[in-house]
């Protein structure tokens, strides 16, 4: 029988521990997870693709079920060149579902053969955003234990006020 492949595609800037916290979750259901770092002209990031490629690597501890790469251009079309047919999102609070909804039907709309997943993340992770992670970090407060740790390190050669955090 064919390997159960899913795709779950995101800005990763920086991973968080809710998103390995997904990572792990989707696991349990794929044989094998392609994890997708978008490049996002239009948003200004913190780290590089690259950056956020090997700090996703070193986090996830090279599992060999799961594949980090980085994509251009539509989702959809990466899904495909993967062998895919399923994307997986993760839902936190409410505020996260009118987003998703539209890039979902949008998705659907460009390849009706590729179906979206929705997964929840611990309740523990559920208020952990990358933005709420470099919004506090870059104004010095601690955001370890809610990232791994490489990215608490590299969060100090990123952010002048973070450096000194234990
Ligand atoms: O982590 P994010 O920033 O919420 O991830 C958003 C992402 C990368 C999944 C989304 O922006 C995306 O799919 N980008 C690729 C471009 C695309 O396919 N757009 C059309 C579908 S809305």
């Amino acid at each position: 029988m064919n390997d159960k492949i899913a795709v779950y595609p995101g800005s990763f800037d920086p991973i968080t521990n809710g998103h390995v916290n997904l990572i792990e979750r989707a696991l349990q259901i794929f044989d094998k997870l392609i994890v997708a770092v978008a490049y996002n002209p239009s948003k200004t990031a913190l780290f590089s693709v690259e950056e956020r490629l090997e700090m996703i690597r070193i986090a996830l501890k090279n599992d060999p079920r799961m594949t980090v790469a980085s994509f251009n251009g539509l989702l959809v079309e990466f899904v495909a060149s993967q062998g895919a047919n399923v994307i997986i999102r993760g839902l936190r609070a409410l505020s996260d579902f009118e987003y998703e909804f539209q890039m979902t039907l949008m998705n659907r709309k460009l390849n009706r053969k590729v179906d979206t997943m929705f997964l929840m993340t611990g309740y523990k992770w559920f208020y952990t955003s990358s933005k709420i992670i470099k919004e506090a970090a870059s104004l010095g407060g601690s955001v370890r234990g809610l990232v791994p740790e490489i990215v608490h390190q590299r969060l100090k050669d990123k952010l002048p006020a973070y450096r000194n955090v234990p």
